[in-house]
């Protein structure tokens, strides 16, 4: 950029994860609306937590009224909604942080930009499988029904498209997981990138 000039500072990620006694990581959490992003994050940073693991996580509902509270869901707002996730999730892991990401993020050009800011091998993409029709009958925020009568347009799923991982690092049928099943399953897949 014009007229910056990049400083390089003493410390390194890599002291940073030293002192921590981790690696750092991005659990990326895709899926429509309702359908247990941030419940799974919740339990996950929980398991993490108590294995010692500095962690933090970055929620669509919470990140919307602050940094991103200018944003809509209209296609291109969504996009820079991610990008700033992707950026300040780059930042953390710098720090050394296990980053939990919770957004529908419905685009994959979006999450694919994610996977090149944060980097390939910082990058474990969820998808949170579960179909709309559940997502529909928990509607936990009664945003569905808004969404079927109108009152909220351009919704995930109903007015506006969801666009599936194609090849992501985890799956998780919430249909047919416990909880407890979905986070062990994650821990399996993060405690070899985790480790020194
Ligand atoms: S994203 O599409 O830009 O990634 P984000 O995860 O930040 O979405 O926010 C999604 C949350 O906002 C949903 O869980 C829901 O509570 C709420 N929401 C409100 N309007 C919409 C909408 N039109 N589409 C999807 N979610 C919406």
């Amino acid at each position: 950029m014009k007229n910056i000039v990049k400083h390089s500072f003493e410390i390194t990620n890599n002291e940073r994860s030293q002192l921590k006694g981790h690696r750092s990581l991005m659990i990326w959490f895709t899926g429509l609306s309702g359908s247990g992003k941030s419940t799974i994050a919740n339990a996950l940073e929980i398991a993490l937590f108590k294995r010692n693991i500095h962690t933090y996580i970055l929620d669509g509902d919470n990140v919307r009224g602050g940094l991103n509270k200018n944003l809509t869901f209209a296609p291109d707002d969504r996009t820079e909604n991610i990008r700033r996730i992707a950026e300040v999730g780059k930042l953390m892991i710098d720090a050394g942080l296990v980053v939990l990401s919770a957004f529908v993020s419905p685009y994959l050009k979006d999450r694919e930009e994610v996977r090149k800011t944060v980097g390939d091998h910082n990058f474990i993409e969820v998808y949170i499988n579960t179909p709309i029709e559940e997502c529909e009958k928990r509607d936990v925020k009664g945003l569905y029904a808004k969404a079927r009568n109108g009152e909220i347009k351009d919704f995930t799923g109903i007015s506006a498209p969801y666009e599936a991982p194609v090849n992501p690092e985890i799956e998780l049928n919430t249909k047919e997981l416990t909880i407890e099943e979905s986070v062990d399953k994650i821990l399996d897949i993060i405690e070899q990138k985790l480790a020194l």
